[in-house]
């Protein structure tokens, strides 16, 4: 039977990009960090360590079950933790208006391993599953709500948005008809759908045939996006001067989010580009630590596959 309680094990999560992440926010002793996808509490022992004792870490994660990473790394650290759950989209604006400042804040996107290994959790089209998808579980909203629910034209938006999916439509009118006759229970019932509604050569062609469609869903219950976009401006403006920004992205649309925040965030000036002189006169809130994202080395990727997506984008308040 599977276990309902999370128990931490030697293959837990592996913190990805970590020396790089630790260079980039260079935390000190005495300083505030921020770590707002704690998960198994990889990177935050890390930065934790780098706080030698003085300092605080605040901890955020959606995912209830993380508490016992949490209080592991109590066990193992001197410096102030504290644990917030909730989304970094709503965490870090309440912090930012309650007058919370931060030398350093990371944000490690997307989903973990314990929660992409738990069967039960719904993420994997690898393993049969309840359809669920959600990293809160008290949260209403799961795929198997989406799935059966949302209507036609939706539902391929989401596939194609989200996922990138070339046969988003064929997908979503397959999913539709199935769900008259039956609503889907199960990962497995779904995925069968999609390969079913897909051309042949798709079914074997580049890495599993629902993999995109699983990442839109996943990215449409969980509202992924719009929580970093609001989770970013609140981050810079919990930063103090000199504080850095880390943000870890695995796919091009939590990617580009993060690159259009810094690169507007870094240029300052709002004014059209055929202006002859600024008018608006803002000046730049952020430098860029590396001019492009880093990439895990191709060690790193051997000993962890699930890094090999990985891009790291970091920057200093100005
Ligand atoms: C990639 S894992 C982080 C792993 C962590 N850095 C470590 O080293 O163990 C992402 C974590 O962020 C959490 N998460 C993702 N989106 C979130 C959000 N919007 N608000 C709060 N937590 C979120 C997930 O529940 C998951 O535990």
């Amino acid at each position: 039977m599977l276990p309902n309680v999370l128990q931490p094990s030697a293959t837990d999560h592996v913190p990805v990009l970590a020396t790089e992440v630790r260079e980039c926010l260079a935390v000190q002793p005495g300083d505030t960090v921020v770590d707002a996808t704690f998960g198994a509490g990889g990177h935050a022992s890390l930065l934790a360590a780098d706080l030698h004792g003085r300092g605080k870490l605040i901890a955020i994660d959606r995912d209830p079950t993380v508490r016992t990473y949490f209080e592991q790394l109590e066990q193992q650290v001197s410096a102030q933790l504290r644990l917030l759950r909730g989304d970094f989209g709503v965490v870090l604006p309440q912090l930012a208006a309650n007058g919370v400042r931060a030398d350093a804040i990371l944000l490690d996107l997307g989903v973990s391993s314990m929660q992409l290994d738990r069967p039960e959790r719904g993420f994997s089209y690898s393993v049969d599953a309840p359809l669920d998808m959600r990293m809160d579980s008290s949260q209403e909203l799961t795929a198997r709500e989406i799935v059966n629910e949302w209507p036609e034209r939706e539902l391929g938006t989401v596939f194609r948005r989200y996922g990138e999916e070339r046969y988003a439509k064929q997908i979503a009118r397959a999913i539709v008809r199935r769900r008259k006759e039956q609503p889907f229970e199960r990962t497995g019932e779904l995925v069968d759908a999609i390969k079913a509604s897909i051309p042949a050569p798709a079914r074997f062609g580049e890495g599993h045939p629902a993999k995109r469609v699983f990442q839109a869903l996943r990215i449409a219950v969980n509202e992924e996006l719009s929580s970093l976009e609001t989770a970013l401006p609140a981050a810079l403006e919990m930063l103090r001067p000199g504080g850095r920004l880390a943000v870890i992205a695995f796919h091009s649309l939590e990617d580009r989010i993060v690159k259009q925040f810094l690169r507007e965030k870094e240029r300052g000036c709002t004014c059209p580009p055929d202006f002859p002189v600024c008018v608006c006169g803002h000046e730049p809130e952020l430098r860029a630590i590396q001019r492009r994202p880093v990439r895990p080395s191709d060690a790193e990727v051997a000993a962890n596959p699930r890094a090999a997506s990985a891009r790291l984008r970091a920057a200093v308040k100005a």
